[in-house]
């Protein structure tokens, strides 16, 4: 099996003293499509919020390529190749499909010029 793209072991969160996640754990393989199930409060946005550095957790290891890391701010996660899409979704209605999803990350040519032919292409 091929080194995994992420892996996150013994997540744990918790909000003044309340538990919001124990022992949080995902492997994800390249080519992979993973559906998170659980009942409402069960945790699945603050795990998907350590893994995106919008909540510092208060345990666990994250490897990425098999190398430890954490992210501290979204900015760090999408640098790795993270991103994540709100369960309430709030695109940009004026913007195109391609546009609200590299929204902030466009692939830019010369003088800075958005790329919107390789935008689509690879949307
Ligand atoms: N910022 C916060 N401050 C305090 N408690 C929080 C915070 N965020 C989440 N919680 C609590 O942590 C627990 C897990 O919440 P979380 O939002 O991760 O659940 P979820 O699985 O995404 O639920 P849902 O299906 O409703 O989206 C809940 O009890 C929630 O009330
Ligand atoms: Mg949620």
């Amino acid at each position: 099996m091929d080194k995994p793209l992420l892996e996150a072991t013994g997540f744990r969160k918790a909000f003044d003293g309340v538990p919001a996640l124990r022992d949080g754990q995902f492997t994800l393989q390249p080519g992979s499509v993973h559906a998170l199930c659980g009942g409402n409060g069960a945790g699945k946005s603050t795990f998907l919020k350590i893994l995106m550095g919008i909540h510092r957790r208060d345990g666990g290891t994250l490897l990425r390529d098999g190398k430890a890391v954490t992210f501290a701010s979204p900015s760090e996660a999408l640098a790795n190749g993270i991103s994540i899409i709100e369960q309430e979704l709030s695109p940009v209605p004026a913007m195109t499909v391609a546009e609200n999803i590299y929204l902030g990350r466009e692939p830019v040519g010369a003088f800075g010029r958005i790329r919107f032919k390789e935008m689509n292409e690879k949307a």
